[in-house]
């Protein structure tokens, strides 16, 4: 029987949880969410590696036998520090998709929307740089994004004019295809196909990240479990506020589940 953790910076992660629910639906999951610390993507490379290693030690207290890392800035700072501190247990990670994005691209011009802290890592340049080519990659930090997210405020006005300002040297740029770079961001896809249009090809990798997942479960023999089954909801802000918001985001996933919710400290 599994027990799956999944954390992020805050509320992005439940774009992942959403879609560990879908595929891989028979297994207990742990959803942690750092609000009291999110945003991440413009907090120091030290901070974050610690950080996250300390949130997956919790997590692996808590029973988890299995660890997804649902935050892209986390991954490109942390998730080799995280494997090598904690070699038993199988950690998934997420990061930018823009190798499938090139393959989708059409126009060889594709947009990055990621925090500042995956765009500056070595991890993404080294990874865009490996697959430069013939593209074009603009790319674009979306400061101010994720605590409008983190207030649910994924239709307010306000998200719409900041959105509108990063996205507009992509579109002056005449892209095809947008990266979503941040796992909170897909909260944001019908404002998105609002501003660029239904044409432009989208790039969302939690789905690929979770058929990782069912990989290393195998792998690593951790069965799934029989009903019933549940979600833990912790976050270190405000329990009811991501209940809320995991109600109102991701209500499907969370049918099939008991969900409990506690807000934690952890130091
Ligand atoms: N959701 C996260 C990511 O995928 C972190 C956003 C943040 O806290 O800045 O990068």
């Amino acid at each position: 029987m599994a027990t799956i953790g999944v954390f992020d910076s805050g509320i992005g992660g439940l774009t992942v949880l959403n879609e560990a629910l879908r595929q891989a639906p028979a297994h207990h999951y742990i959803y942690l969410a750092d609000s009291v610390n999110a945003p991440y993507g413009e907090k120091s490379s030290e901070w974050v590696a610690q950080r996250s290693l300390d949130l997956c030690h919790w997590l692996a207290r808590e029973g988890c036998q299995a660890l997804v890392v649902a935050c892209n800035t986390a991954t490109a700072e942390a998730i080799a520090h995280i494997r090598n501190d904690m070699p038993a247990i199988p950690i998934i990670g997420v990061e930018p998709g823009i190798k499938p994005a090139v393959h989708q691209s059409n126009n060889q011009k594709i947009g990055v929307l990621a925090t500042q802290n995956t765009l500056k890592s070595d991890k993404f340049n080294a990874l865009l740089k490996s697959l430069q080519g013939d593209c074009e990659f603009i790319s674009q930090a979306g400061l101010g994004l994720v605590p409008l997210i983190e207030e649910g405020k994924i239709d307010a006005p306000e998200t719409e004019a900041l959105l509108r300002e990063h996205l507009s040297v992509m579109q002056t740029a005449g892209i095809d295809t947008l990266v979503l770079g941040c796992t909170h961001y897909p909260f944001l896809l019908p404002l998105i196909r609002k501003i660029l249009g239904n044409d432009i090809q989208i790039v969302d990798t939690s789905a690929a990240v979770i058929k990782q997942l069912t990989r290393k479960l195998e792998e690593f023999e951790l069965l799934q479990s029989p009903p019933p089954r549940t979600i833990r909801l912790y976050s270190t802000l405000d329990a009811d506020h991501l209940h809320q918001l995991a109600k109102q985001l991701i209500p499907t996933a969370l049918e099939q589940h008991g969900v409990e919710t506690s807000t934690v400290f952890i130091s």
